[in-house]
């Protein structure tokens, strides 16, 4: 599909219950130098039941696919970020109409890079996300208009030895989402910047806790 601007994996949920949860669609961000394919397992023990649409990041940075630019390490090139996260807000919109998904049902599934992204989205794209599981983020911009975030689920998962993204930077997250109205829940593992399974077995547990109505 030349119109869906983005190198992507989608894949349907291939299950129908009255559990809630597969109506969702979960956005999978990768980290720098990931692709498209890297988060699908993830994604699936997350929440078996729903749909996955999976982009690869534009940005290369020494041949590493990225989702925006930075200047530094921690330092991002905000007029890049800004550009791309409305670049990929736009990729959704098509992606739910080429595909057919409810667009208002998406969480955002993001590791590192792709977290930052995701937190990105949230901020400035008002309505984009219906919640959010953000491994290793940091804030990556303040937004120009106060974002309205009521209620929104969002899960943030440090690492306590992390040398990328210090406890600050996560508070600094976690305090303007809360100020707009989000519901955060903060949880820091005893690890460095990569996932480990006790991130993804949390991220299970919350999703289900947050997105799935029981059955009767
Ligand atoms: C990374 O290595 O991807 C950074 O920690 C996060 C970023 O640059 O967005």
């Amino acid at each position: 599909m030349a119109f869906l601007t983005f190198r992507h994996r989608f894949i349907a949920s291939q299950i129908a219950t009255q559990s809630g949860a597969s109506n969702i669609t979960l956005l999978m961000l990768h980290g720098t130098g990931g692709t498209e394919t890297d988060l699908l397992d993830m994604g699936r023990v997350i929440a078996p039941e729903a749909t996955l649409l999976s982009p690869r990041g534009k940005v290369l940075e020494n041949g590493m696919s990225r989702f925006f630019r930075r200047l530094a390490e921690g330092v991002f090139d905000l007029d890049d970020l800004k550009l791309r996260t409305h670049e990929l807000a736009d990729f959704i919109t098509a992606a739910a109409d080429a595909y057919q998904f409810d667009r208002e049902h998406m969480v955002a599934v993001g590791y590192s890079n792709g977290a930052n992204i995701a937190a990105s989205l949230m901020l400035s794209v008002p309505k984009m996300l219906a919640g959010a599981i953000l491994f290793r983020p940091m804030l990556p911009l303040t937004p120009d208009v106060p974002p309205a975030l009521a209620d929104v689920p969002v899960l943030i998962s440090a690492g306590q030895y992390d040398p990328i993204v210090a406890a600050t930077q996560t508070a600094q997250l976690a305090d303007m989402l809360r100020s707009s109205g989000a519901h955060v829940t903060q949880i820091t593992q005893p690890s460095s910047h990569a996932l480990t399974q006790a991130d993804v077995e949390a991220a299970r547990v919350w999703f289900a806790e947050q997105f799935t109505v029981p059955t009767r």
